[in-house]
């Protein structure tokens, strides 16, 4: 026998989160189910996941939070960890860009580039997505909003450092021209090429000065990596390249598969291959950009507010159920939208039903006919070997799918066996067979089908339900037995050995009242909702601070009064006691201007009047609005019109 396979096989590193959603588990949770297929096949599996920790997005949430970056991320990379516990995600590694060997390994890499005189110093001028960390031009940027997010742009000019990143276009173009498998699925592949390769490639900023939270250019400290870069790096840093033992990035590189969401498959499929091909370094066989999970038809964000949580689903229906769920819903590669509904639907039908109740109703039956022991003497007719036939091609369904991420197809295969199993039950009708002794035979053929075709659905369902698959394999009594749980041996009629004792278990899927619990996630959802908008509201609030609304502004009566008459109040060197008139009736006025007007000069100018002003009494005269000046230290000018306007006119 030769060496063992490797399979390497990555999910994107995340952004920390305080809010994490069911969206962020499609990826991860896909990735799982793949790794978990490669190790049953017998490959040495590498599976990688961590999180994405520098940035001026993440670095700006920091300052939100009075705590320093390191303290932010710190503070939330557990939410993330605890999340893939909850799914059983199998990651045979978690690397955090923080992580000190990263940061190392990315310095060399630029200052590698740099040498190589890949990298070059200029300045950056354009437009840059902050959410998404994105920079883009003029014409992409159109409208002042990412082409990617719809969020708004924002305008930066510094010094930077830049990728040749043209340099690479024509090999760019090549190499997924002569790699048909290189993007998939294949509409991604002429996006990148139409909207983005055969348009023209520009050389990449990759450095940023006017914020720190970044791995520093070690030729030029004031410079920080530009956060893909270093997000990119991970896939080989993680395996140890340029640290002093680098045997897993030898074993395992080039990685088999990148899978990523489709929104990134941009910086997957044109940047990280440069900085690859500029280091002399094989490419990934594979980058799979996977669909979104949407709500509505708009993606699930946490910016939109929109999202479901995971924790809530898994403590109510179990993590396998979730898992189910997502990699059965949606044709892999495509949108689908998230409702309770279809959850639930899912559950109850295919989990509760079909799964459930199949193994459920053959272990009680088994131990009723057979007291759980499996019998030895059997004599199929032909609808055994027609079933039998059936589920022992399930194995090969089940790797092709596999194989190319078409999950859900996977699983639908699969659950043709299980509603074929539970026709099967019917149409043998065990309980009629039990009551004539003569067909004893034939009663121990239909266990044998049955209790063989679960075992085979059993091991096939241990990529896609860690917590399932054993179980029902624990039932069928086949938890100690290797031999009978092995992969290989799922396309082998009769593995399930005369003797065996099924154990009576717990039911796998309990079936959901729909009504009740979806009243009850629209409670939550409406609690969610205003709890969002209280949020939103205060956020406003807070960066109005100290602004007045133009309903507030409107409370004021600004009108234009001539000053009919003016004299020295007694007894004050600063007020002047005025009559003016804004159209309706004459007011007396006191007010501070005594220093800078005479009464002389004053009377029959046009000045603007704050006409609904509360009265107020000065040295005892009452005064019946305020006139506008403008002052500056001792100097004082009236607010006058310079034009002919009537008074009476509204001032805004
Ligand atoms: O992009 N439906 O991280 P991230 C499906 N740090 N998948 C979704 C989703 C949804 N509604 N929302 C998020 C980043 N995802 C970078 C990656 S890699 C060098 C750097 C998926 O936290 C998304 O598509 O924004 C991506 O695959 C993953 O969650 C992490 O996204
Ligand atoms: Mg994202």
């Amino acid at each position: 026998m030769g060496e063992k396979k490797t399979y390497y096989i990555t999910t994107p590193i995340y952004y920390p989160s305080d809010n994490l959603h069911i969206g962020h588990a499609y990826t991860t949770v896909a990735a799982d189910a793949e790794a978990r297929y490669r190790r049953l096949k017998g490959c040495d599996v590498m599976f990688l996941t961590g999180t994405d920790e520098h940035g001026q997005k993440i670095q700006r949430k920091a300052e939100k939070k009075g705590v320093t970056p390191k303290q932010y991320v710190d503070g939330i990379v557990s939410n993330i960890k605890s999340l893939w516990k909850l799914f059983d995600i199998s990651n045979d590694k978690f690397i955090r860009t923080t992580d000190d060997y990263h940061q190392k390994a990315v310095q060399k890499i630029f200052k590698k580039l740099y040498d190589n005189g890949d990298i070059y110093k200029s300045e950056y001028e354009g437009w840059y997505c902050t959410p998404c960390e994105s920079f883009w031009t003029e014409t992409q940027a159109k409208d002042g909003v990412c082409p990617d997010c719809g969020r708004k742009v924002e305008r930066m000019k510094e010094e930077s450092y830049f990728f040749r990143l043209s340099k690479y276009q024509d090999r760019l173009i090549d190499y997924i021209e002569s790699h048909p498998d290189f993007i998939q699925p294949v509409s991604r592949k002429n996006e990148m090429l139409n909207n983005f390769l055969r348009p023209g490639l520009e050389d990449l900023c990759v450095s940023r000065t006017t914020f720190n939270w970044g791995i520093p250019v070690t030729f030029d400290e004031k410079h920080v990596v530009y956060v893909w870069v270093d997000a990119l790096s991970n896939y080989i840093s993680a395996l140890g390249y340029g640290s002093d033992d680098d045997s897993n990035f030898r074993k395992f590189w080039p990685a088999d598969l990148h899978l990523v969401g489709k929104e990134i498959v941009r910086f997957h499929t044109i940047i990280w291959p440069a900085i690859l091909m500029a280091l002399d370094l094989p490419l990934p066989k594979q980058v799979y950009g996977h669909g979104w999970l949407l709500i509505g038809d708009t993606k699930m964000s946490k910016s939109r507010g929109n999202v479901v949580d995971p924790v809530i689903l898994i403590n109510k229906y179990g993590s396998d159920a979730i898992r189910y769920f997502l990699l059965r819903e949606v044709p892999f590669g495509s949108d689908g939208s998230f409702t309770n509904e279809a959850l639930i639907n899912r559950i109850n039908s295919d989990l509760a039903n079909d799964l459930g109740n199949l193994v459920s109703r053959s272990v009680s039956m088994q131990m009723k006919y057979f007291g759980g022991i499996n019998p030895a003497e059997e004599k199929a007719g032909d609808i055994d070997r027609e079933v039998r036939s059936m589920l022992t091609n399930l194995k090969s369904e089940v790797e092709n799918y596999t194989e190319t991420l078409q999950f859900p197809v996977a699983l639908s295969e699969i659950w043709k066996c299980v509603s074929r199993l539970n026709k099967y039950i019917d149409e043998t009708a065990p309980w009629v067979l039990a009551k004539d002794e003569s067909r004893k035979d034939e009663l121990a053929a239909v266990m044998h089908t049955l209790l063989e075709g679960i075992r085979i659905i059993g091991i096939l369902l241990l990529p896609f339900m860690p917590k399932t698959a054993p179980e029902i394999l624990k039932q069928l009594g086949l938890e100690n037995d290797k031999e009978a749980c092995d992969w290989e041996s799922t396309d082998k009629w009769g593995t399930y050995k005369p003797g065996t004792a099924v154990v009576k278990g717990n039911v796998l899927f309990p079936r959901i009242d729909a009504a009740k619990d979806l009243a009850e996630f629209e409670a939550m959802s409406l609690a969610a909702k205003e709890k969002a908008e209280a949020a939103a509201k205060a956020q406003e609030e807070e960066k109005n601070e100290g602004l007045i609304s133009i309903d507030d502004f409107r409370k004021v009566s600004l009108r234009v009064a001539v000053v009919k008459t003016a004299e020295k109040v007694e007894g004050s060197d600063k007020l002047l006691k005025l009559s003016v008139n804004a159209g309706d009736r004459d007011r007396t006025i006191v007010s501070g201007i005594a220093k800078q007007y005479s009464p002389e000069e004053i009377v029959g100018k046009k000045v603007i009047l704050v006409s609904n002003l509360a009265p107020a009494k000065l040295k005892g005269i009452e005064s019946q609005g305020m006139l506008l000046a403008a002052s500056c230290g001792k100097e004082l000018s009236l607010i006058t019109v310079d034009k002919d306007i009537p008074e009476g006119s509204t001032v805004s």
